[in-house]
């Protein structure tokens, strides 16, 4: 099989994870996983079926009902479908934010989107984003990235995004959302979020899109062929 190249990009909720690695996706060619829309489907099948992301007995009943398919559509864009149905648009709510977070911390539930999420790695040029790619999903990934931005910044963009889509938006409510998602993805047992060893950490706190595309790409650039 020809070498495949990964570039794993772990950090907290919304420091830009997804919108960076769409845009670098995009300019080099690679295949985009957003592997926390995977953790969000999980939690939106359990919501339909009134099982509350804490509830580990429930969990372990449902979860064996659930199938879940990646999709990619012909600008490369990434579809959750869910025994069947696409729910692509229904996760993103703050709502489910917080469920999948929650739901992630499950054993039984990481144990079976890891081998998913390799899967794909296997046979395309991935960037991948989650909480836990370069520790645990491809420990051996090409090039590791850890974007951040202080909870304060982070809470300010999606007030902002919120906004311009036309949506009502309470910042201090987001930051303590915010603060809460980081405190649980950080604090569970399996796979928390942290650094791994050989990360590079980019702060994006003080930096637009273009630079910090431009700040990864450097990066990469000195480890694959760009
Ligand atoms: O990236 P996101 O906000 O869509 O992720 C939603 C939740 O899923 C996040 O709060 C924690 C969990 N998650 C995870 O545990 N591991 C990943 N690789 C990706 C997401």
């Amino acid at each position: 099989m020809a070498k495949t190249y990964s570039i794993a990009i772990d950090g907290p909720a919304g420091a830009g994870k997804s919108t960076i690695a769409k845009r670098l996706a995009r300019e080099l060619g690679y295949r985009y996983v957003d592997t926390g829309a995977i953790y969000r489907t999980v939690a939106y099948f359990l919501d339909l079926w009134g099982v509350s992301p804490k509830d580990v007995d429930g969990v372990n009943r449902y979860i064996d009902e659930l199938t879940i398919g990646i999709e990619y559509d012909g600008e490369g864009l990434q579809h959750m479908i869910m025994n069947g149905m696409d729910v692509t648009a229904d996760i993103r709510t703050q709502e489910i934010s917080q469920k999948a977070s929650l739901v992630s911390a499950q054993p039984k539930v990481r144990e079976m989107l890891l081998d998913m999420q390799r899967d794909v790695a296997k046979t395309n040029n991935v960037i991948m984003d989650g909480r836990d790619i370069g520790t645990v999903v491809l420990p051996k990934a090409d090039v590791k990235i850890f974007l951040t931005a202080s909870a304060e910044v982070r809470a300010r963009r999606r007030t902002e995004e919120l906004t311009a889509k036309g949506q009502k938006a309470n910042y201090s409510q987001i930051l303590r959302e915010i603060q809460q998602r980081d405190y649980q993805d950080t604090h569970r047992e399996i796979a928390p979020l942290k650094m791994a060893r050989d990360s590079v950490k980019v702060d994006t706190s003080e930096l637009d899109i273009d630079q910090v595309v431009a700040e990864i790409k450097a990066i990469a650039g000195k480890k694959i062929p760009l």
